[in-house]
């Protein structure tokens, strides 16, 4: 890896946070914030393109879901949307599913649409993704939904999902990226002044849906994300973009 991208620590900066401790509350407390208007602004802003890149993301991990013991992570699950994807994926397998996120506002609300949808078999806990209270090992897939950009450093992020990940487990983030030419300059209109202003207006809060587009500016493009798995010890790593990379799919397998 560039031996320069080893001296900074690269992760969500949100306005105002000064170190690592506080933009993960920054981060927490916006979250909090928006909780009771994320999942309508989640499908208004992307015209519910969300449902179909969290199938997708599920339906990556077939193989995995279908294994009866396996344990699966969702990291940064917010109200629990790609939980839900890969509960569906695995069917009549009845793996061990667990969403995870720091936002207790946002894990609430989670389980309360489990209680009321097909939850039954997954569990929930309130925990930070860069300390998570696991053993080594333990998990064979985890996966994270837009929730992995927002972390405060990205090389630990990685290093304690793998960390977690059993030899030959899988991760799998999804997140958003920048598409390029004509479209791309489209989506960045939209993305940078329309969906921040409507995502105001509808939740009552300025702060988040202005982070949201320099969030995505912040984040490693795929090429210096793939070296940063690499480097955190995960193989195979590769980037699928999802709706001409407006999001993306990054995968690698833990070389344990
Ligand atoms: C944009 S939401 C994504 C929620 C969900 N995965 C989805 O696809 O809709 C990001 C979530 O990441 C959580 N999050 C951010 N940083 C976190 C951290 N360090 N540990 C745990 N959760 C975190 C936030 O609380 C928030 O619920």
């Amino acid at each position: 890896m560039n031996p320069e991208m080893n001296e900074r620590i690269v992760g969500a900066a949100p306005a105002g946070a000064r170190d690592r401790e506080s933009a993960a509350r920054a981060v927490r407390e916006m979250f909090t914030s928006i909780a009771p208007r994320y999942d309508l602004l989640n499908h208004v802003l992307s015209f519910n393109i969300d449902r179909l890149w969290w199938w997708r993301t599920a339906r990556s991990f077939d193989a995995i879901l279908k294994r009866p013991e396996a344990r699966v992570l969702d990291l940064c699950c917010g109200t629990g949307d790609m939980t839900f994807a890969l509960r569906r994926r695995a069917g009549s397998a009845t793996p061990q599913i667990l969403g995870a996120d720091f936002s207790h506002a946002m894990l609430q609300r989670a389980a309360a649409k489990a209680e009321k949808g097909s939850g039954a078999t997954l569990g929930w806990i309130e925990a930070d993704a860069l300390r998570l209270p696991f053993p080594d090992g333990h998990f064979n897939l985890v996966t994270s939904a837009f929730g992995f950009r927002n972390l405060a450093d990205y090389d630990a992020g990685l290093r304690e999902i793998a960390r977690v990940l059993a030899p030959g487990g899988e991760c799998g983030i999804l997140d958003f990226g920048e598409p390029g030419g004509l479209l791309g300059q489209a989506y960045r209109v939209y993305f940078k002044h329309v969906l921040p202003a409507i995502g105001t207006m509808l939740s009552g809060v300025r702060g988040p849906y202005a982070y949201l587009p320099a969030s995505v500016e912040r984040f490693p493009p795929p090429d210096e994300m793939l070296a940063r798995m690499r480097q955190a010890g995960f193989r195979e790593a590769s980037c699928t973009p999802y709706t001409f990379g407006i999001a993306g799919l990054y995968r690698g397998v833990s070389s344990g």
